[in-house]
């Protein structure tokens, strides 16, 4: 049957885990920025994909590739409801010939900002979808979960955050729920799974893009050509990897981490670039000449970390290394959704 006659990649015989060309691949949040980027990536190695997702931010457009292909299955569903999870199990049960290997789970509120208004949002999107698909996981018995989580867990620090930080205290309820997944995921592995992949995830830039600074600038942009105006005061300072690097280094973490719970920050090459260079380099981008109007806030909303260090160096020794820098992410970007949004 077509579903499942897939290619061989021999590029994914690795020693860490025994990847074969039957394997099936669960993601969420798969109409997303990230995770649809990561179906295209995982079907282009040529595993078959189930992707779920609630389609809001999320959009079926970005699967169009996906679609195409007779190894992708799409599923729409909105996670953190257990009788929905329940269908969607069912939907598993009785169409996949092969148990499914690995659960990439990205569904998740990805709008920090809305969170803190209604944090109720980042309990349903983010917390409740890890609880339940933790749970179907159980009832399916599928042993693997690579998560996004996001340097947000580390909260406002002015040390380098790295993976052996603690006590965390996240200021967003975004980050918080991430912390509280990254929990339930743990306490899962000593329970049922086998392995649990924790990717802490800087600032993601690239094309399908549903938010971030990027997409919020050139948004005003479109609406509003004779200045543009900059949350906070310009200064903050974060790192901004490319959606494939970022993918990269998801897949790399996940075939070569060896423990039951690995956690692992991902970045690029250096510390960051301030948010006053990004509209410059947009205004570029958007072929326009006009003031850039700053705030006075030291960040762009509550809950903001406006300046962090990310350490990689976990992640080096495993033996991935990022190729670029965040300014060169944010060019390619900017290149990227400039041309989305038709400038
Ligand atoms: N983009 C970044 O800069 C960044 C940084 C760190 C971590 N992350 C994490 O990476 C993941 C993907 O982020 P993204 O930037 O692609 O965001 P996104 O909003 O584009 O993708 C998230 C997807 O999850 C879906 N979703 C949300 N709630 C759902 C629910 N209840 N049921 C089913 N689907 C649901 C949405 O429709 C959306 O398609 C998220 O977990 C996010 O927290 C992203």
């Amino acid at each position: 049957m077509a579903w499942f006659a897939v290619k061989t990649n021999p590029k994914f015989q690795t020693k860490a885990i025994d990847i074969r060309d039957d394997r099936m691949m669960l993601v969420t949040g798969a109409a997303g920025f990230i995770g649809s980027h990561l179906v295209d990536r995982l079907l282009h190695e040529g595993f078959n994909v189930v992707g779920v997702d609630k389609t809001a931010p999320g959009e079926r457009r970005f699967l169009h590739q996906a679609m195409e292909s007779p190894s992708f299955k799409f599923f729409q569903c909105d996670l953190s409801d257990s009788g929905s999870v329940a269908t969607l199990e069912n939907f598993v049960r009785s169409n996949m010939k092969v148990p499914i290997d690995t659960v990439w789970h990205l569904a998740a509120n990805s709008d920090i900002a809305s969170g803190i208004g209604n944090p109720r949002l980042d309990l349903h999107d983010t917390f409740m979808t890890t609880f339940e698909i933790l749970q179907m996981m159980k009832r399916l018995s599928i042993p693997r979960i690579v998560f996004s989580s996001t340097s947000a867990v580390y909260g406002e620090t002015r040390s380098m955050m790295h993976e052996e930080s603690g006590l965390l205290f996240p200021i967003s309820a975004y980050g918080s729920m991430k912390l509280a997944s990254e929990a339930s995921i743990s306490a899962a592995v000593e329970a049922h799974l086998e392995s649990a992949f924790i990717c802490r995830l800087p600032n993601v830039v690239g094309s399908r893009a549903t938010h971030g600074v990027i997409y919020d600038l050139l948004g005003k942009l479109k609406k509003r050509r004779d200045a543009l105006d900059v949350l906070g005061n310009g200064f903050q300072k974060k790192p901004y990897l490319h959606v494939s690097e970022v993918i990269a280094a998801m897949m790399f973490i996940w075939k070569n981490a060896r423990q039951s719970r690995s956690v692992y920050n991902i970045g690029p090459k250096d510390d960051g670039v301030e948010v006053r260079d990004i509209a410059n380099v947009l205004l570029k981008a958007a072929h326009l000449d006009i003031p850039l109007r700053f705030a006075n806030s030291d960040r762009g909303w509550v809950g903001d970390v406006p300046r962090f260090s990310l350490s990689i160096k976990k992640l080096v020794e495993l033996g991935w290394e990022p190729q670029t820098t965040s300014i060169e992410n944010i060019r390619r970007a900017a290149i990227e959704i400039a041309a989305e949004f038709g400038f």
